[in-house]
């Protein structure tokens, strides 16, 4: 980047690399001079301080709502749900009569309007309004809010996207949670004490959490503790390439965490020597093909079965992150 790229600005191209930041989507609400309600789909929602509460949306001041949201004294911001794509089109949509129309929402005493089915929402005073370009900061100061267990709608790149949710559709009735686990450039494998090696598996679990809690239970028997990774295939448990007594089978990716003791079943190979020949399972053994393929190229992708003969491998956009600083823990192990 040089001064010469700096500006002056191509709005578009400005706007499409603001666009590469990936945000939730709100709706901020409230009621205009007579007394109806009215809101605004806004991405540039930010926390901002847990003592005084405050939180902060950005309001364009082309909008038909500069007027009403810069002389409110109050205003709400409801977080969307991932199911409520719906509701961030209408409450963007132009020329609009009536934005609340057919939504289900709730009018609270002495507060803005609140919209049902959301993540989460935010009952603000106006703590201060801000100049700022082409844009105000309404700063608001939160009076009351509430959250409910359910995963948010993501914009990205001028889309929505939904997180990735494992508990539909792909991951449906009880989970088996396979392990491609390595060490340095070694790859765990489990010995069923008859010579032949797979990788390590949990019981059928009602779900992923409690199946990486039977697997880490496994391990930790054995002095051996997993930090998780991501996502590495998932499997329809009819699928006849992996028998597995589940409905689904997930493998995530976990790294054995350093200086740790081995159960006595387990042993790590070095990537190049892996005893293939003693893998009795053709989609283990194609597992650890593609992990050590994609370890080498630094690029992993999810191998997701679907109906047919072959699943798809999705790239990964980005090189994978272990579960504790991967935001998508929440979504995935539950
Ligand atoms: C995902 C998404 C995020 C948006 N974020 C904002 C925002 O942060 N601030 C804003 O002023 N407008 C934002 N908009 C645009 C407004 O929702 C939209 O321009 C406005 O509601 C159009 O009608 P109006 O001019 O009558 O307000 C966003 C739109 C979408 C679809």
């Amino acid at each position: 980047m040089s001064p010469t790229d700096a500006a002056p600005f191509d709005p578009k191209a400005l706007r499409a690399a603001f666009g590469s930041f990936a945000t939730g989507v709100t709706v901020v609400t409230t009621y205009d001079k007579s007394g109806s309600a009215v809101g605004f789909t806004a991405n540039s929602f930010t926390s901002v301080s847990l003592d005084p509460a405050l939180l902060l949306v950005c309001l364009g001041k082309t909008s038909s709502n500069y007027e009403t949201f810069t002389s409110a004294d109050r205003f709400g911001v409801n977080i969307l749900s991932s199911d409520q794509t719906d509701i961030s089109t209408r409450f963007a949509t132009r020329g609009l009569k009536d934005r609340f129309a057919g939504i289900d929402w709730q009018a609270v005493p002495d507060g803005a309007p609140l919209i049902e089915g959301c993540a989460a929402r935010f009952d603000c005073t106006v703590h201060e309004c801000i100049d700022a370009g082409d844009h105000v900061i309404l700063m608001g100061r939160i009076e009351r809010f509430d959250s409910h267990e359910r995963h948010p709608l993501i914009f990205a790149e001028g889309r929505y996207l939904a997180p990735i949710d494992l508990d539909t559709p792909q991951v449906r009735g009880s989970v088996r949670l396979g392990a491609i686990i390595t060490h340095d450039e070694e790859i765990l494998l489990r010995s069923d004490g008859k010579g032949n090696w797979h990788l390590p598996l949990s019981g059928a679990k009602p779900g992923l959490r409690s199946a990486r809690a039977d697997l880490d239970g496994f391990f930790a028997a054995g002095g051996a503790a997993i930090d998780w990774g991501f996502l590495f295939a998932i499997f329809d448990g009819d699928s006849d390439a992996v028998p597995g007594n589940a409905d689904t089978l997930a493998f995530f990716h976990g790294a054995l965490e350093a200086g740790e003791e081995l159960p006595s079943q387990c042993r790590l190979f070095p990537m190049d020597e892996l005893p293939m020949e003693d893998v009795p399972i053709s989609a283990h053994r194609a597992m650890l093909r593609r992990y050590v393929d994609e370890h080498r190229q630094q690029r992993f992708g999810i191998y997701v079965d679907s109906p047919g003969p072959r699943g798809t491998v999705q790239p990964l956009a980005l090189r994978p992150a272990p579960y504790a600083r991967n935001i998508q823990d929440k979504e995935i192990m539950q």
